[in-house]
């Protein structure tokens, strides 16, 4: 009683607190407060509240408005000279730029606002900072193939602390999307085709950029995206449209949103496509009814780039205003770089078109990131030149990138242990377009990666071998064909692949012949894969194929080194060459980090995150399919397959070899039938059967046998990543329980439904021993 009593008493002292304020200074003069000043020792609710109880409609609109400075920006007031956006900075019309990076250029920016504005309500700074600052660690998609939550956190804490100590407070990462069709150009970013890993990644990079802590100077606040469905665009096409129905969203697409929110990610980004005919942009179930309400989730949404007017393109808004209009009212808070909002929201307003309290509840998700990063405390928080001098692109740093990068690598074929290397072979040959390439190893989203800073496999091998090794280099093709100044960003232009220069194929071949073995580095580079870089052909382009052939008349002992962003078609590689490690864009320590596994440093441990197709036409390829009423039979012709390619995968989702081996045995269950609020625990024997040490993700798959709604063939529900001394065995256990096999029903409900589950353990998708359990009611 006593304490419900204290409890009004106080809720009714923090509004008066509130009220006073805003009472204050609220008949509101000009001569308003520095609202760094209001810091009350009240909580951040309280002072939300008090800062908006202080501000003006064009004020409130201005915490919306985002702008960008230019591509390597260093800054709005000088390099760009764009007028407007300084006058609106003046005036405090502005709540965020992203772009604008350096300690120097931030400190510049942030200062017209407290100089000049009402307010002085400091600016939120962001930047993709998608796989590393200036240390770069491997893409995403490679990153994830390490399976090893503990490795991604890390990489993204260094992300964070190397951007906050660039003055930078907001990354426009994780992007979350499952991510099925290798066609599109944005799987290099996300996590891969599973739903779960996609969330428990997810949840390891926020965890990193924000830690513990917002307002430490080690953190950022990241953002989920693209909310949602942008995964899903048909034919793998950037942008576009998306078919999907209740079920694909809820089971699929959503889960790794609802893991980021429930992490507590500070902000959210929405999506350019349209979902079932609803822009995401525009769409209120996604972001009001299921994001802020069922979720009831805090933080803030910013539209993505344009992406409010772009609704006029999709013909779901008539112009500018009427686009303003059904984003806000859906409940995208920040305009980036559609200007709408600054235009029209008033207005809006004026004509009862947009509530107020909707403005002010965006307002509000907005100023309480900034209060929890610390701004209002000290909006030049993180503008510190001699940090940003000392803590970033670390040796430490860089050690951390090639233990990353290591681990990203996937082993996809080893016959006759070819792999790992002796270092005292008398000759190496090293070729290929990417062999010596010190920027593709960079990726698509290198943030401020130095242009050709990465360390090239040439380097790497080179440095890993005595003098006693011939090294025969050979690039053998170019992959593309330069159309910009050297190191100009490549983010906006398209490539131009080399498609008639053979000139250096004889030197390759001469190369090859004179070596014990040859490393051939072919694959992607750098900005085949991003934004707007979906491909119909996820082969090998350019005159790869042709340096590939020619290179395999005269020496068969060919170990492909992959370095791409996206699943390829390996058919033909994995045909003629006896080993092949996938090596993504690993970062700045590629070479070294490949090197490492060439020569068995380090004992690989990577796994798949995306199925492998034998052919282009197979995609969308995921694992996790639906079985259809006619599942594949080879005897038959009507079953669900294709006539001219198999229907599963060259290399399945959750694969990836060793330099040993491991069994699988003794799949237990304590119990195998609970009812739905028991729990199974089910253990497994993972043996390590050859003569070296390494370590094995094993992987706990479900099928739900019969459903309200029909499930997946297998869903990946736990994986553990484990360390085997030769010849050890270690038991690894699960506990199965009703939250694990709980879906979005046809009750439109997340909830069990009894029956019998397929349990699968094993060491990728595929390859499992499997038992099954009921669940009764
Ligand atoms: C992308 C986002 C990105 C934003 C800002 C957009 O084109 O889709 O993922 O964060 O640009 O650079």
């Amino acid at each position: 009683m006593t304490k419900r009593i204290s409890t009004i008493l106080l809720t009714y002292g923090a509004i008066l607190v509130v009220l006073l304020t805003a009472f204050a200074f609220n008949t509101i003069s000009n001569e308003a407060p520095d609202t760094r000043q209001l810091n009350l020792n009240e909580d951040i609710e309280t002072k939300v509240d008090s800062v908006l109880s202080l501000m003006h409609l064009n004020e409130k609109i201005g915490q919306l408005v985002q702008y960008s400075g230019k591509w390597n920006a260093t800054g709005p007031s000088s390099s760009n000279g764009d007028q407007h956006k300084l006058d609106k900075l003046k005036k405090g019309e502005v709540g965020s730029m992203l772009n604008v990076t350096s300690v120097a250029s931030i400190r510049e920016t942030q200062k017209i606002v407290m100089e000049h504005s009402r307010l002085k309500i400091p600016l939120i700074f962001a930047y993709d900072v998608i796989h590393g600052y200036k240390t770069i660690f491997p893409i995403p998609l490679g990153e994830t193939a390490s399976w090893d939550l503990d490795v991604i956190k890390q990489s993204a804490a260094i992300a964070a602390k190397e951007s906050a100590a660039s003055g930078l407070n907001w990354t426009f990462a994780p992007m979350v999307d499952v991510s099925r069709d290798a066609r599109w150009g944005r799987v290099m970013e996300g996590a891969g085709e599973d739903p779960y890993l996609n969330s428990v990644v997810g949840v390891a990079r926020i965890k990193g950029f924000q830690g513990d802590d917002l307002s430490h100077i080690y953190t950022i606040a990241a953002c989920a995206k693209h909310f949602a469905g942008y995964g899903f665009g048909e034919a793998g096409r950037d942008y576009n449209t998306v078919n999907i129905g209740d079920n694909e969203l809820h089971n699929t697409i959503l889960p790794p949103f609802k893991a980021a929110a429930k992490a507590g990610v500070a902000t959210f980004m929405n999506s350019f496509n349209d979902i079932d005919g609803i822009p995401a942009t525009g769409h209120k179930v996604l972001q009001r009814d299921i994001l802020k309400g069922k979720w009831g989730w805090n933080g803030f949404v910013v539209s993505d780039w344009g992406s409010i007017g772009e609704m006029i393109a999709h013909g779901y808004a008539e112009d500018k205003k009427h686009a303003a209009q059904i984003a806000m009212n859906a409940g995208s808070d920040m305009d980036m770089e559609s200007y709408a909002y600054e235009a029209y929201l008033e207005k809006l307003v004026e004509e009862n078109k947009v509530d107020i309290a909707q403005i002010d509840e965006a307002v509000k998700r907005i100023l309480r990131i900034k209060f929890e990063l610390g701004l209002f405390d000290d909006p030049f928080k993180y503008c510190n030149e001699q940090r940003e001098k000392e803590e970033i692109y670390t040796d430490e740093h860089l050690a951390i990138a090639r233990d990353v990068a290591k681990k990203s690598i996937v082993l996809l074929k080893n016959e006759n242990d070819v792999l790992p290397l002796s270092k005292s072979l008398k000759s190496i040959a090293v070729i290929g377009p990417l062999a010596d390439d010190k920027d593709s190893p960079l990726g698509n989203w290198r943030g401020k990666g130095d242009y050709n800073s990465a360390v090239s496999l040439l380097e790497g091998v080179t440095s890993a071998v005595g003098t006693s090794t011939k090294i025969n280099y050979a690039k053998g093709v170019d992959l593309t064909i330069p159309t910009l100044e050297p190191g100009k960003n490549q983010f906006l232009y398209p490539l131009k692949f080399n498609t008639t220069d053979n000139s250096g194929i004889a030197e390759a071949v001469a190369m090859a012949k004179k070596s014990d073995v040859v490393l051939l580095a072919i694959g992607e580079n750098a900005y085949q894969t991003g934004e707007g870089r979906s491909q119909t052909n996820i082969g090998f382009l350019g005159l790869q194929n042709e340096l590939l052939e020619a290179v395999y008349k005269v020496n068969k002992n060919i170990v492909i080194v992959l370095m791409n962003g996206r699943p390829m078609d390996l058919s033909r590689v994995s045909e003629i060459s006896p080993a092949i490690l996938e090596c993504w864009h690993l970062g700045s320590e590629s070479g070294n980090a490949i090197a490492d596994v060439v020569f068995g440093d380090y004992n690989p441990s990577g796994k798949l995150p995306v199925s492998f197709p034998h052919h282009v036409g197979q995609e969308p390829l995921y694992y996790n399919q639906k079985n259809t009423g006619r599942p594949w039979s080879s005897k038959h012709v009507t079953y669900s397959g294709y006539r001219d390619a198999p229907k599963s995968a060259l290399y399945p989702f959750g694969f990836g070899l060793s330099y040993t081996s491991f069994k699988y045995n003794n799949l237990n269950f304590d119990k195998t039938e609970i009812d739905k609020n028991g729990s199974i625990k089910v253990s497994v024997a993972v043996l390590n059967t050859g003569d070296r040490d390494g370590e094995e993700v094993v992987q706990l798959y479900i099928r739900d046998l019969v459903g309200s709604l029909v499930r997946p063939i297998k869903e990946l529900k736990a994986f553990e990543k484990i360390m085997l001394k030769s010849g050890e065995t270690k038991t690894v256990s699960f506990t199965i329980d009703a939250k694990m096999l709980q879906f979005y029903t046809a009750n439109k409900k997340w909830e069990v439904e009894p029956g019998d589950f397929d349990i699968f353990i094993g060491g990728n998708s595929k390859d499992t021993l499997k038992s099954r359990i009921t669940i009764t009611e």
